[in-house]
């Protein structure tokens, strides 16, 4: 992150193991964003994500879906790959973009089955190592944690760690990946950027992507807050869901315009900031400048754009960091009643079991003040690779929340490989889970 503001040096009473975010950092280019300072409320949840039939057909297995595609045939046929105008970085303009994709996927039958639901998920970091001393291993974890997520559901993934656009630093430069992306993935119907600081804290949970069946451009956020109270944290742009379509190209193309390597740069920071009053750094950025393309470029945009704010879509560490052990004994107390769920099996069929999770979590709610395990959990402003987090928090909130987040997760993939981490604040110890853990009470 590039912003001064959030930069925290003279912070020297912190014990020993918060003396790793002293360090100097540098900028941050995995689109960690760090200026979200959100409070909000969560809305109930009134529309809720229908349960599946919890009998274990497979038809519903994108991994299945996933496994069938013929990666040894590509025809000779011409395509946009053969067009030499064609480009991938962020000036080459793409034109009849869903007809090129229909036509590469027409030469590719095998990839027709479940393409309307196929995800390429991508996240990245800067080139250059951490600053902090921990920096690396932590965004290691992070990353873990999403290959994790992806192989139990059975997307594909990308990391991505290089400046496409040397102009496009910090939270920009993920524009150019996830428009390269789409060149590179015509299969992929859906491009998922996940911060590098955010994580899956429920490995079961899955996007209900038949909710967002007329809409190209999924984000966490509020409408009011959006429409009537101006605040550029009326949404999170760290982690988006985009359909790969010519409607995303052209989006993109208009939302990167705002970025540093436009003339208009400067001139956008102002009117960014004039309009979004909360906004207090001066340089434009992707976050507000989405909250602009939807509150005033509404008739162009906004009615291909989802705000969800049901579930945590992405959600603040901040408000989910305290709820990990009550939620663990909840769901605990869920599997001591049902042998089904207890039940050791291969991780391959996990989606099957979230399936049947599902009929109990019918009270848990979603979002703020619910007892389902938080979706995704994103520690914006902790910075874990530069170690310069926001001063509003401190290093100790920060580490022992993405410890105890990244354990509270990991214990749902280790429970597969038949191990725990008894203790969420301790990394290092893992305990072999007794068979039927955990028992009913006697
Ligand atoms: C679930 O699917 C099975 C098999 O297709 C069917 O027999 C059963 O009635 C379905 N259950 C529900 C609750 O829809
Ligand atoms: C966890 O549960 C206990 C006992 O029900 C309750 O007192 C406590 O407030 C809960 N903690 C959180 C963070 O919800």
């Amino acid at each position: 992150m590039a912003k001064p503001t959030f930069r925290n040096n003279n912070n020297n009473n912190k014990s020993s193991s918060s003396s790793i975010w002293l360090t100097d950092g540098f900028l941050f280019l995995g689109g960690a964003f760090s200026a979200l300072l959100l409070v909000w409320g969560f809305t109930s949840f009134t529309n809720p994500i229908p349960n599946e039939n919890t009998s274990l057909k497979p038809q519903q297995n994108d991994a299945v879906l996933y496994s069938s595609p013929d990666l040894l045939f590509d025809p000779s046929d011409k395509t946009f790959y053969d067009d030499p105008e064609m480009g991938y970085t962020m000036s080459d303009k793409i034109e009849n973009w869903d007809e090129k994709r229909q036509e590469w996927l027409k030469l590719h039958p095998s990839f027709s089955a479940g393409a309307k639901e196929r995800i390429l998920m991508i996240t990245g970091s800067q080139p250059a190592a951490c600053k902090n001393p921990i920096g690396d291993h932590l965004l290691l974890r992070f990353f873990k944690n999403k290959v994790d997520y992806c192989r139990i559901h059975g997307y594909d993934i990308f990391y991505n760690n290089a400046l496409l656009h040397p102009k496009m630093f910090a939270y920009w430069a993920k524009y150019p990946v996830v428009k390269a992306a789409m060149m590179s993935h015509p299969e992929a119907e859906w491009i998922w950027w996940v911060d590098s600081d955010a994580l899956f804290t429920d490995m079961e949970f899955k996007l209900p992507l038949e909710r967002y069946k007329d809409h190209n451009l999924v984000v966490h956020g509020w409408e009011h807050l959006i429409h009537e109270k101006r605040s550029w944290t009326g949404l999170n742009a760290g982690v988006f869901l985009i359909r790969n379509c010519q409607w995303s190209l052209d989006f993109m193309e208009a939302w990167a315009g705002m970025g540093p390597q436009s003339p208009d740069y400067e001139e956008w920071g102002k009117i960014l900031r004039s309009t979004f009053k909360d906004k207090f750094f001066p340089e434009s950025d992707d976050q507000t400048g989405l909250a602009y393309l939807i509150a005033i470029e509404k008739e162009k945009w906004a009615n291909k754009i989802y705000l969800e704010g049901e579930y945590y879509f992405e959600g603040y560490w901040e408000e989910i960091r305290g709820t990990f052990d009550n939620i663990s004994k909840k769901y605990d107390e869920i599997e001591k009643d049902v042998i089904r769920l207890r039940r050791r099996h291969a991780e391959k069929v996990s989606e099957s079991y979230g399936v049947i999770r599902e009929k109990y979590l019918k009270d848990a709610g979603y979002g703020k003040g619910s007892w389902r395990r938080p979706f995704v959990t994103h520690f914006t402003g902790c910075q874990p690779c530069s170690g310069k987090y926001n001063e509003m928090y401190s290093a100790d909130d920060c580490w022992n929340g993405m410890r105890s987040a990244l354990n509270f997760a990991d214990n749902q993939v280790m429970r597969k490989f038949g191990f725990v981490h008894p203790d969420l604040d301790d990394d290092k110890r893992v305990s072999p889970l007794p068979f039927d853990y955990p028992q009913p009470w006697p």
